[in-house]
């Protein structure tokens, strides 16, 4: 049986990109002061984050999460059984852009973490289904840097491009209150107001 710390060392010899311990710091302070009891992630690779998310919900709180690779969705499956945490972490497996039209939430917190080109179309899913005082939190939004600079090589093109449109959209969006910061590869946190 595997502890916590042994599912982020494999996953890390496996290269698989898991929440950094920096994000996760501020993620965690976050979460510790709502306490939600619903949290929506998008891109749960072996279930790390999830898993450590799961310590701040309340007592009848769950994660839904969706993870499209089906050898990560095995792993995460069996790191979860493994922490006893089956009744708190649902992990529903395909692609997000076909998954998240059919959940209605509400969530108290959505955790954008998957395929940076479609950040735009999750933020639209996510505001969706978000609370009122609800909080989106979305990881690498500044990607290596290349968000905020003209750096424009044809693999991250669409990437960089998604992002950029992502941030504008959340900083134009009137009903959410946003801040950025550089920690990790850039985390965006925006505060659902009315
Ligand atoms: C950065 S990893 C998630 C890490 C995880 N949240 C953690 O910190 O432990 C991103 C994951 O999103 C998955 N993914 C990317 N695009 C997706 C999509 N459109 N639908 C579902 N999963 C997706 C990838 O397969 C990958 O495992």
């Amino acid at each position: 049986m595997e502890t916590i710390e042994q599912i982020r060392q494999k996953a890390i010899l496996n290269h698989i990109p898991i929440i950094m311990d920096e994000t996760l710091q501020e993620v965690g302070k976050i979460l510790q002061e709502l306490n939600p009891k619903t949290i929506l992630e998008i891109g749960t690779a072996v279930g790390y984050s999830a898993i450590r998310f799961s310590k701040y919900l309340s007592e009848d709180g769950y994660i839904d999460t969706i993870e499209r690779d089906s050898e990560r969705v095995k792993e995460a499956k069996q790191n979860i059984a493994n922490l006893n945490l089956e009744n708190k972490i649902h992990i529903f497996e395909g692609d997000a852009l076909e998954i998240l039209p059919k959940l209605n939430g509400p969530y108290d917190v959505v955790f954008i973490d998957a395929a940076k080109g479609k950040y735009p179309i999750f933020l639209n899913e996510a505001l969706r289904m978000l609370r009122n005082n609800g909080i989106i939190l979305a990881d690498n939004v500044l990607y290596k840097g290349y968000v905020m600079s003209d750096y424009n090589k044809h693999k991250q093109r669409t990437a960089v491009r998604g992002l950029r449109e992502f941030l504008k959209n959340l900083q134009e969006n009137k009903n959410l209150s946003t801040e950025i910061l550089e920690t990790g590869d850039g985390l965006a946190i925006s505060r659902k107001i009315n």
